[in-house]
């Protein structure tokens, strides 16, 4: 009979407790255990970022953590980057400036930048782009990418278009909702494998 330990994290700032197998990754568990499938499964050996979550605040590959290792902690996936049910000020950027191209990078990208902005509020483009050095993009978008974090350190415009996209200001009309889906559900939903 195989071993099980149980998990008791926060995960999207919700208590969970959960069993788990003592060999599981974080990511297996994110994906398995809990649904999230939001973190990309790719490489496997922490090369390229699509399986990025923050662990107590730092970005990891969660493909490099065991599971058990988060035990007691703090787990933010791509899932957890909304805010009351809305994309976040990031999330808009990259819809904006279309950094989602197939999409499966992004979750890992978005999830990324956040720490980056998080640690580094207003970076400069090099800082961008040793901030997201560990994630790639098969897709090549990195441009857009670069363009839609500094953009979103920026604040006002990406703040400017989110009000309007909620009625409090009149440059933009909101993404529909399938589009929203682009960012976070996308490589799950309609493109990338789970
Ligand atoms: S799947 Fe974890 S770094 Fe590539
Ligand atoms: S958008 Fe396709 S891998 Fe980055």
């Amino acid at each position: 009979m195989t071993e099980t330990l149980r998990l008791e994290a926060t995960i999207n700032g919700r208590p969970r407790s959960v069993p788990i197998a003592p060999h599981h990754t974080l990511l297996e568990v994110l994906r398995d255990d809990l649904g999230l499938t939001g973190s990309k499964e790719c490489c496997l050996v922490g090369e390229c970022g699509a399986c990025t979550v923050l662990l107590n605040g730092r970005s990891v590959d969660s493909c490099l953590v065991l599971g058990i290792e988060a035990d007691g902690g703090e787990v933010i996936t791509v899932e957890g980057l909304t805010r009351d049910g809305r994309l976040s000020r990031l999330q808009e950027a990259f819809l904006e400036y279309g950094a989602a191209q197939c999409g499966y990078c992004i979750p890992g990208q978005l999830v990324a930048a956040q720490a980056l902005l998080a640690s580094n509020p207003h970076p400069t483009r090099p800082e961008v782009e040793e901030g997201l050095a560990g994630n790639l993009c098969r897709c090549a978008g990195y441009e857009q990418i670069i363009e839609a974090v500094l953009a979103a350190a920026e604040g006002d415009a990406v703040e400017g278009e989110v009000a309007a996209a909620s009625g409090r200001g009149a440059t933009r009309s909101e993404p529909e909702a399938g589009k929203q889906l682009d960012v976070a559900a996308t490589p799950d939903a309609t493109v990338a494998p789970q």
